[in-house]
């Protein structure tokens, strides 16, 4: 296994279900997370190495009371960032968490400068962006998280529709984490039977919109913040690849370097991960429907780019 030091940014909800399931699989040895509320991560990390304890796991959870503190670690989950407030538009959450997000992977270049770093603060494609931008690491070294979320998302709803094959199914979702993200019916299975010889046209629209509105529908029900069992599993599961290289193929969110015909925007497509990162870029091919959809969401990240780029947010960068 490469190294064993996972640094967490950001102990909220999301950092830090990504902390326990990695503690509770062993998977490192040693979970450091850092947050402004440093008691409350204090309490959490000696709750969560007592957990690993329990498990018998040999992770230790402890803190960085300070960014100069997360020092040399294999990989960092970065999720700080502001949620989005009543009255604050698309692009007011993307200028303040772009700012976030800039002050902590500069820290991280200082600190941790061998780190792959997995982003997971929204709006995420634009976050993969600045992450890169900032740093100027390989590309392959900054893969965000949101394709197994999104296609995790979308295994729950072919199983809400057809009541059986749980566990068994594969489902596919590719481009931004937004509103115009890209289900692959075409691609998705169950035991690897074909959805489209199980289901019709008009129920597999209907996944394909429900999973569009995954974060949406929880964020509705828990009304005080967003979903996170299933974004902290999806990010944990990326570490975990990373870390044993075991190069498996999940959909995360990557710089595009000419792949899909695009170039400068991230989004999210299958890549194989493992100790360097990205170890792989998978192109496959898409038909005509999937192309379209893939560029408007394409589009609509590069908008979020272009209001980065248009408030010199990256100075010469
Ligand atoms: C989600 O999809 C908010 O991005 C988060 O649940």
């Amino acid at each position: 296994m490469k190294g064993s030091r996972v640094g967490i940014v950001g102990a909220g909800n999301v950092g830090a279900t990504v902390a326990y399931s990695l503690a509770m699989r062993g998977v490192c040895h040693e979970i450091i997370l850092r947050d402004n509320k440093i008691e409350r991560a204090k309490g959490m990390a000696l709750d969560m190495s007592q957990a690993a304890n329990a498990a018998r796991q040999h992770t230790v959870v402890t803190v960085a009371e300070d960014m100069s503190q997360l020092t040399d670690c294999d990989v960092i989950v970065i999720t700080a960032g502001s949620p989005r407030l009543p009255g604050m538009s698309r692009d007011d959450l993307l200028m303040i968490n772009a700012k976030i997000m800039k002050e902590v992977v500069n820290d991280i270049k200082k600190y941790s400068p061998n780190a792959i770093l997995v982003p997971v603060s929204n709006p995420l494609d634009a976050m993969v962006y600045t992450a890169i931008r900032e740093t100027g690491w390989d590309r392959g070294r900054v893969i965000g998280m949101a394709g197994i979320l999104d296609s995790a998302r979308m295994a729950h709803f072919i199983y809400e529709k057809v009541k059986y094959g749980a566990g068994q199914i594969r489902a596919s979702v590719m481009g931004g984490h937004g509103d115009d993200m890209v289900p692959l019916p075409r691609f998705s299975t169950i035991a690897g039977v074909p959805l489209t010889d199980l289901l019709t046209d008009d129920e597999i629209e209907e996944i394909v919109d429900k999973t569009r509105n995954g974060g949406a529908e929880i964020v509705k029900y828990l009304q005080t913040g967003s979903a996170y069992y299933a974004p902290a599993k999806a990010a944990s599961i990326m570490v975990e690849a990373i870390l044993k290289d075991t190069k498996q193929i999940f959909p995360c969110a990557v710089m595009l370097d000419g792949e899909y015909g695009y170039k400068d925007v991230v989004s999210g497509v299958p890549v194989a991960l493992g100790a360097r990162g990205v170890e792989k870029l998978i192109e496959v091919s898409l038909n005509e429907k999937q192309t379209a959809q893939f560029a408007k969401s394409c589009a609509s990240v590069q908008e979020l780019i272009d209001t980065l780029n248009k408030n010199n947010f990256f100075g010469d960068k």
